[in-house]
């Protein structure tokens, strides 16, 4: 099938790689190991099509140098992460945002969301944000498993209209 390139980007630890592998191995890691980039060709049987998702996790601490650009001019899709229980990383999730709209020249984005513990932001406020972005969001947990392949087939899905 063809190939597809999804770049996974947000803040340090809220969960981009827990997802990236909790889709690609079903396994949670419980473990927090900083990242500094992990590259996976997952075959993904999706809409009776079989497509290849290159999936690109980044890490976060570098979310805010020049090596972004680079991750924004080689992403097809976008899956933009941020942790339900740390507002200040749905702020880094805007900025990423715009960077892409800014690089890509309206290019579409889609944000996931991370859920764990306390909630430091409202669904209310997730969904005005999404409305007002026009972007697809999923409140998820890597932990539980729960709305993971959806974030990343909605992003095979919209990549394959491009
Ligand atoms: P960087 O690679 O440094 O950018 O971090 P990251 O965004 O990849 O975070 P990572 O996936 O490594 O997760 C950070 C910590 O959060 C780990 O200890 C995970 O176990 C935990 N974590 C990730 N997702 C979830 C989740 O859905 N629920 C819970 N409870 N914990 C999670
Ligand atoms: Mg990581």
């Amino acid at each position: 099938g063809q190939r597809y390139t999804a770049v996974v980007l947000g803040a340090g630890g809220v969960g981009k790689s827990a997802l990236v592998m909790r889709y690609g191995k079903n396994i949670f890691l419980e473990q927090y190991d900083p990242t500094i980039e992990e590259e996976y060709d997952l075959s993904v049987e999706f809409g009776g099509k079989r497509s290849i998702l290159h999936v690109i996790d980044t890490a976060g601490i570098e979310q805010f140098t020049g090596i972004n650009e680079s991750y924004i001019q080689r992403g097809i899709g976008f899956v933009l992460v941020f942790s339900l229980t740390q507002e200040a990383t749905l702020k880094d999730v805007d900025h990423i945002r715009q960077e892409i709209y800014r690089i890509k020249d309206g290019d579409e984005a889609w944000t996931k969301m991370d859920l764990r513990g306390e909630r430091e932001i409202s669904s209310d406020r997730m969904h005005e944000l999404a409305v007002k972005w026009g972007v697809p969001f999923y409140e998820t947990s890597a932990k539980k498993g729960w709305y993971v392949s959806e974030v990343f087939e909605d992003a095979l899905a919209r990549m394959r209209k491009k």
